[in-house]
């Protein structure tokens, strides 16, 4: 329904302003927020360009101005920014709470620059409580079709002809302060082809940079398939071990992460052969499925000569005969075009 989307996006633009009302202007917004996002390395205009803010910690603070605001509970429910709850205790049978209580805000922005919803971290490292907490699933916000920082990124994106894919918010807004415009997050979910088509609309290149831990690496390197499939070209990126996009740039100048950027980036096929060759060295089982797993990758690219370009490499690469790999290709059997 209409009606109810746009209820529920006029709660959601609320929120916003309402988290970044308490972080500029309360004490505890201030303290813990703000000092918080400075600590990180943010400047107050990119907190500002951003909309971060911050959710008291409280247990129904923001719900209960949200009502007296005129915002309906109906659509703070279904926006999932308030927890309603059956209590029988209470003379209204139920009981409301805050979702994001206590966290520092990010608000995810469509293309168009609507909120559809929230990423919030918390501030301490209890290591039972989820490090973000994100909006559900809604009628406005499904967390396969955006893609976290669009808004921001797609001119950059488009006039730069090429889109960096980083995993983390944080990521995209350190890269930004420094000066790279066009990035955007996956948000730590598997990349959907909804996700890689909002990128494809503005340009036919993709760099993904990964964290630099081998547990990311390997998940992710399954999701770009998705993106050859699709006819872009893609090369990847990885860190330095126990670094991100955002504690890398905060450490370096725009320079040395342009520098970093271009002497690490590498042509994604040939980034996976060598991976997964090395790590099958010895093991001819293990190798003969690697060689299977990287022609099937070479498969979804739905241009013919790139694909003969990527088996010739692949039989350099990986030490095997182009004989065999076009004849696996043909098993797999993808149509000639
Ligand atoms: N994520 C999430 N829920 C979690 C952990 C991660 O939704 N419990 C998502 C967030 O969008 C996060 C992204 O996955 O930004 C990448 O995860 P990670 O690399 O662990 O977090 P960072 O973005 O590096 O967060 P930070 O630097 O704040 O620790
Ligand atoms: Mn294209
Ligand atoms: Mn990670
Ligand atoms: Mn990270
Ligand atoms: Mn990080």
């Amino acid at each position: 329904q209409a009606d109810e989307r746009e209820s529920m996006y006029l709660v959601s633009e609320y929120a916003k302003g309402y988290f970044e009302d308490v972080l500029w202007n309360t004490e505890p917004g201030k303290a813990v927020g703000l000092t918080y996002f400075k600590e990180r390395g943010f400047t107050d205009e990119t907190i500002k360009s951003f909309g971060l803010g911050y959710s008291p910690d409280e247990w129904e603070t923001f719900t209960k101005e949200a009502l007296a605001q005129g915002y309906q509970l109906e659509f703070l429910e279904k926006t999932g920014l308030t927890i309603v709850k059956e209590n029988a205790a209470s003379p209204t049978g139920r009981k409301q709470f805050d979702r994001f209580k206590g966290r520092v805000m990010f608000p995810i922005q469509s293309m168009s620059g609507r909120v559809l919803g929230f990423g919030g971290r918390i501030l301490t490292n209890d290591k039972k409580a989820a490090k973000y907490l994100n909006s559900p699933e809604s009628a406005i916000y499904h967390k396969s079709k955006v893609l976290y920082g669009i808004y921001h990124a797609k001119q950059t994106i488009a006039k730069e002809d090429n889109c960096y894919l980083v995993e983390g918010y944080t990521d995209v807004i350190q890269f930004h302060q420094r000066g790279i415009e066009n990035v955007v997050a996956s948000s730590g979910t598997a990349l959907t082809p909804e996700q890689i088509r909002l990128i494809h609309r503005l340009t036919n290149n993709i760099t993904v940079l990964f964290d630099g831990d081998a547990a990311g690496l390997r998940a992710s390197v399954r999701g770009i398939d998705l993106i050859l499939e699709q006819g872009m070209n893609v090369k990847v990126c990885a860190f330095p071990e126990g670094e991100d996009p955002d504690s890398f740039a905060k450490a370096n100048s725009l320079d040395a992460i342009k520098q970093y950027l271009e002497e690490h980036a590498k042509d994604f096929i040939r980034f996976k052969a060598s991976m997964l060759m090395e790590e099958a060295k010895d093991d001819p089982i293990r190798k003969a499925d690697t060689i299977r797993d990287i022609v099937n990758s070479i498969s979804k690219i739905p241009d013919r000569i790139q694909r003969e370009v990527y088996v010739q490499e692949c039989s350099r690469i990986m030490d095997i005969s182009e004989e065999v790999l076009f004849n696996t290709l043909a098993q797999i059997g993808r149509k000639e075009i």
